[in-house]
């Protein structure tokens, strides 16, 4: 049985997110919508989910002893990453020692936050299909490796890193040097190890978004929702829409794939198991063990979006998958470099036939940088991302 109590009194259940950007926000709201006292906890002041939480804290949430100093002080219920770049070994303590939840668990926070840790338990340990790949410590690790067998073309990521940051595409033997020193700029805690993969040639790539949900029986089920497809621009998603179109071959695989990585890293909570696919073959790319930024489609797609399947699923409550409409988004980016910025043309956005917004009302905007997100719904996926497409150009972020 869940009992949920009264916010801001004794009989409060209280959550804390670790991280409140956009993905973050959306959990923190449906978890107000269930009277859940909510901690938002981000690295800097005025962070999206700060802006609709009972309470904000800014920390480095890297540091362990800042981290284990907060956890310590707030004493919540559930400890809900939204992020990676999270002290880890502190939550695998604190877990351990009875002193709070994790979501899902604090060991799979740990295995994914690194590319290393969730590309071996999935390809060694669990055997899933993934594309080639080898760990790297050096320029010349890295040549031996394509040389011995990954070829070219090639991917290079820093094992820690996330949003495509310090990951490119090696075509040949000229962009070797290139693509370790951008993996060296651009990985979370300074220069360190890479992974390179074999370039999957892939027709499409979908998210498939995993529930794992304790049903009436007390036991934990499995849910999937409608496979998500996208586009992913210098590693970070641009556009997604639900339901991509799959083969019964290829949607029974992305599943049994998601079934077996998920069933591994345990837990309560929603997943984001991302996979490539072409015709009936599936590999395993990486799994976030929580909301998926391709998945803020469900905000129109789904009766139950994959913000409210996470505070569901994390609280006991039970889920549904079902989808409402067939829909898409688009991504909203900055493209200036200022504080408090402007957005105009919100009003010509949103009479684009049914379309949404969400600003999230981040203080700082960059170019390159996520400040919103169209989204559209119609029966016909592709009339669907058109329209959230033009909603989203016809936001104009703009100094003000
Ligand atoms: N081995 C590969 N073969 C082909 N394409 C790849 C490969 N690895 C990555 N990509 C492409 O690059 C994208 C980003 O890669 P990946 O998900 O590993 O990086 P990321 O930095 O974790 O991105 P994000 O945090 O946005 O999920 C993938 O969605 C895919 O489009
Ligand atoms: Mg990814």
């Amino acid at each position: 049985m869940t009992t949920l109590g009264t916010p801001l009194s004794p009989s409060a259940t209280k959550v804390m997110l670790l991280g409140s950007g956009e993905l973050g926000k959306e959990v923190l709201i449906a978890l107000q919508r269930l009277g859940v006292e909510t901690i938002a906890v981000d690295r800097y002041e005025n962070a999206p989910g700060q802006q609709v939480a009972h309470h904000a804290r800014t920390i480095t949430m890297s540091d362990p002893a800042q981290l284990k100093a907060l956890i310590e002080a707030e004493r919540p219920h559930l400890v809900v990453p939204e992020i990676e770049a999270i002290a880890t070994p502190v939550l695998q303590e604190l877990e351990a020692a009875g002193v709070v939840r994790v979501i899902p668990t604090a060991r799979a926070a740990r295995l994914t936050m690194d590319r290393e840790g969730i590309r071996r338990l999935a390809a060694e340990t669990l055997g899933l299909p993934t594309s080639p790949y080898q760990f790297c410590d050096s320029l010349e690790e890295l040549q031996a490796a394509i040389d011995a067998g990954i070829g070219y073309p090639c991917i290079v990521k820093p094992v820690m890193s996330s949003s495509g940051k310090g990951q490119s595409k090696i075509d040949g033997p000229a962009d070797v040097k290139k693509a370790w020193d951008y993996a060296m700029s651009g990985g979370r805690v300074g220069p360190g190890r890479i992974i390179v993969e074999g370039f999957i040639a892939f027709d499409y790539e979908i998210t498939q978004l995993t529930v794992r949900a304790v049903g009436a029986d007390g036991e934990i089920e499995t849910h999937f929702c409608d496979p998500i497809g996208h586009v992913q621009v210098s590693g970070d998603y641009v556009e997604s829409w639900q339901p991509h179109p799959m083969t019964p071959t290829a949607q029974a695989e992305s599943r049994r794939i998601a079934q077996a990585v998920t069933d591994d890293l345990g837990g309560q909570g929603l997943y984001g198991v991302e996979l490539f696919v072409k015709g009936d073959q599936v590999w395993f790319s990486e799994v976030s063990p929580r909301p998926h930024d391709t998945g803020m489609v469900t905000m129109i797609t789904q009766w139950q979006n994959e913000f409210e399947l996470h505070a569901r699923a994390i609280l006991g409550l039970p889920v549904s998958t079902a989808l409402k409409s067939p829909g898409a988004s688009a991504v909203i980016y900055g493209g200036v470099d200022a504080s408090g910025i402007a957005f105009d043309g919100v009003d010509e956005a949103l009479r684009v036939p049914q379309t949404e917004l969400r600003l999230f009302g981040k203080p700082e905007s960059f170019t390159k940088r996520r400040m919103g997100v169209a989204l559209a719904f119609d029966a016909d996926v592709e009339l669907a991302r058109a329209r959230a497409k033009q909603a989203a150009a016809l936001v104009k972020p703009r100094t003000a």
